[in-house]
């Protein structure tokens, strides 16, 4: 089939003329705009670019499960082949066709439920750590505490916590590289004029990190092999698994870091705030766990037995996915709808867009976990962590992490937002994450506080309960 590219000589394609900028600078507004102005399926086009949008979970399904003619490219800038830039940018992400295939394969094992148990107790006691150093009506930033305590989980998760010092060092360098490739990423997209010279220094940070991450695989050739964290199962690993490199390695451990830590801790940050300014929903979630968790800190079996605060997850990964959106490019001319797409043209998918869809969530920008008993959307409808080939590697860890931690922290606390704090939130990179802080006091575990009046962008993303008027002056008890 020959297809040609599509031009705007035909009117009744759904494409508006604007700046590319205005993607890259609110991704969800100019998301919301476009599905409110033509429906399923948009363009934004500027000059000969064009950005495709699919909104629909039959497009996302299309998109998302044919992986050879949607691929992935992650990454703008790649570096020449045999630099470092090329090497930290050669994960999963970057990956198509049977590279892509051979990588989650030699992946597999290191993140199936099997290796759960040997990770479940790094995530007791780093969690168990962070309750303790939290002290009752003293008060934290959610936001900053939660990005902290998961850069230390990830480094831990992944390099090993027996010399945790080294790993969150590494895990800093990483962060600091993804933030950096972002701006330049966006730079090639728009060429702007600082390009030139901060690709150069994107170069060097690539660079140290590489050899960083070369240092770590040399500390932990030294060590017996232990079964709680990514890069020991790998280097020790028989099988499918040996056959990666160590440059591979360098692109793989790169990746998972930048992938997991901040979706994970904005995940934390969400469902926290949305539980504190949601009292009946805490309360709720309080008594499930006095009644389905004995201890302190929940076991593996446990996690299975608390489908209300399940329900509460599942319900903030929706109204507020950390992963908001994301990318593929046509390998080869694609028809998406009445769009002829020729090779290359890069297409979005929105987890934020189609979990705000009324026909498929009503009442979508309320969050409202109860939901969850009546309703069971399909993969390509519900899709926090993606769905098709390219599904998320790490989902089960990061439930894992996030149940056991969520129990631990709620068990020992409770948490009040500051009245009148200002919360803001917007995508950085293809991140949904607070950008402010979010003030909240800790009370003890069985106090459950008002909703308070908050500020900020959050409201231009979900709808908040109304504030209790007057307000209580004592926090009402958990039954
Ligand atoms: C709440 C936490 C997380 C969220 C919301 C999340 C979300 C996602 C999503 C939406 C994708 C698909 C992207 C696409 O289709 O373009 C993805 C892919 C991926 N995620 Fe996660 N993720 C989370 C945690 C993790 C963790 C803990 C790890 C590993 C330690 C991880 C590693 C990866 C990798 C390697 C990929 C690429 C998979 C591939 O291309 O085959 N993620 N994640």
């Amino acid at each position: 089939m020959s297809l040609q590219p599509f031009s705007d000589q035909n009117s009744q394609l759904p494409i508006e003329h604007g700046s590319l900028l205005q993607f890259s600078e609110d991704p969800i507004a100019c998301m919301k705009r476009l599905r409110q102005r033509f429906g399923d399926l948009a363009v934004l086009r500027e000059q000969q670019q064009n950005l495709t949008f699919v909104f629909s979970p039959e497009l996302n399904r299309q998109v998302l499960s044919d992986s050879t003619l949607f691929q992935s490219q992650f990454f703008a800038v790649r570096g020449n082949r045999r630099s470092a830039q090329r090497r930290v940018t050669s994960g999963l992400l970057s990956q198509n066709g049977s590279e892509h295939r051979d990588s989650r394969r030699a992946l597999k094992d290191v993140f199936s439920l099997r290796a759960l148990p040997g990770y479940h107790r790094v995530i007791c006691d780093l969690s168990t750590r962070l309750t303790a150093a939290w002290e009752t009506q003293s008060q934290v930033d959610l936001n900053s505490e939660m990005v902290q305590f998961m850069l230390q989980m990830t480094s831990a998760i992944l390099f090993g916590d027996d010399d945790a010092e080294f790993a969150e060092h590494l895990g800093e360098l990483i962060d600091k590289w993804t933030h950096h490739n972002h701006r330049v990423g966006m730079g090639a997209l728009v060429s702007a004029p600082r390009f030139a010279r901060e690709y150069e220094h994107l170069l060097e940070q690539a660079e140290h990190l590489d050899e960083s991450i070369r240092d770590l695989f040399h500390r932990h050739r030294g060590r017996p092999g232990t079964n709680t964290n990514v890069l020991s199962l790998l280097l020790n690993a028989s099988g499918d698994q040996q056959s990666l490199s160590d440059d591979a390695l360098i692109g793989h451990a790169t990746l998972l870091f930048a992938a997991a830590h901040l979706t994970t801790a904005h995940t934390f940050s969400w469902t926290l705030f949305l539980l504190a300014q949601h009292p009946e929903i805490m309360s709720a979630v309080k008594d499930e766990l006095q009644r389905s968790v004995a201890g302190d800190v929940p076991s593996l079996e446990e996690l299975n037995q608390v489908p209300v605060l399940d329900a509460v997850i599942r319900e903030s990964m929706r109204v507020l996915p950390a992963s908001s959106y994301s990318q593929r490019v046509t390998s080869a001319a694609a028809q998406l709808g009445c769009l002829h797409l020729p090779p290359g043209s890069p297409v979005i998918f929105s987890q934020y867009i189609t979990h705000h869809r009324s026909d498929l969530f009503p009442d979508p920008d309320r969050f409202h976990p109860d939901r969850w008993r009546s309703i069971s959307p399909s993969p390509y409808a519900y899709l926090p962590f993606g769905a098709g080939p390219r599904m998320c590697i790490g989902a089960p860890l990061a439930m894992t992490e996030i149940r056991t931690a969520l129990i631990i922290m709620l068990k020992k606390f409770s948490f009040a937002i500051e009245e009148n704090a200002t919360v803001n939130g917007r995508v950085i990179s293809t991140m949904l994450g607070p950008t402010s802080s979010i003030p909240a006091k800790l009370l003890p575990p069985d106090e459950v506080a008002d909703t308070v009046p908050v500020q900020g962008s959050i409201h231009s993303l979900l709808s908040l309960p109304a504030a209790a008027y007057p307000k209580s002056t004592t926090a009402r008890r958990a039954a």
